[in-house]
């Protein structure tokens, strides 16, 4: 019995601990750029303020566990998003430049599903 506990507990912190990105996490987040260089330029001047950077509240960029949720709720509904504000995330992103397609490229880029 206290041995199921202990891996009850185990696992509980395993999934837990999951959910903060590690220093490779943070790595690829502070240096990873879309491949085009015009989306890259919209990337580090709008939303890398926020998505590059933990504990802002914005999901970290190439971080799965903080996109996967999101991510199942459908691409289409993320871009809405973005293209309209969600919560503490501005509508376009800050990026007023950035076409519908642009939006589109840099979240699939961001979840890293894609480009
Ligand atoms: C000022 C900070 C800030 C900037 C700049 C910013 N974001 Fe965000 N973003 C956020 C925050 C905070 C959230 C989380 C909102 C929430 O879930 O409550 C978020 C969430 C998102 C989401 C997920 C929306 C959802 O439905 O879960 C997408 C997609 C996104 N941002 C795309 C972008 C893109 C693309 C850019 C650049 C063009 C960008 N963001 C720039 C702060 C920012």
């Amino acid at each position: 019995m206290r041995a199921l506990l202990g891996v009850a507990v185990l696992l509980a912190a395993c999934s837990g601990a999951k959910q903060e990105p590690g220093a490779a996490d943070l790595q690829w987040a502070e240096s990873s750029r879309p491949a085009s260089a015009q989306l890259a330029e919209r990337y580090e001047r709008s939303c890398m303020a926020c998505h590059s950077v933990n504990g802002t509240g914005a999901p970290l960029a190439g971080f799965a566990p903080h996109w996967k949720p999101r991510i199942d709720k459908g691409i289409d509904q993320l871009v809405r998003h973005a293209s309209e504000g969600f919560n503490a995330m501005p509508a376009m992103g800050a990026c007023n430049d950035c076409s519908a397609d642009d939006l589109r490229a840099l979240t699939l880029f961001m979840a890293r599903s894609g480009t």
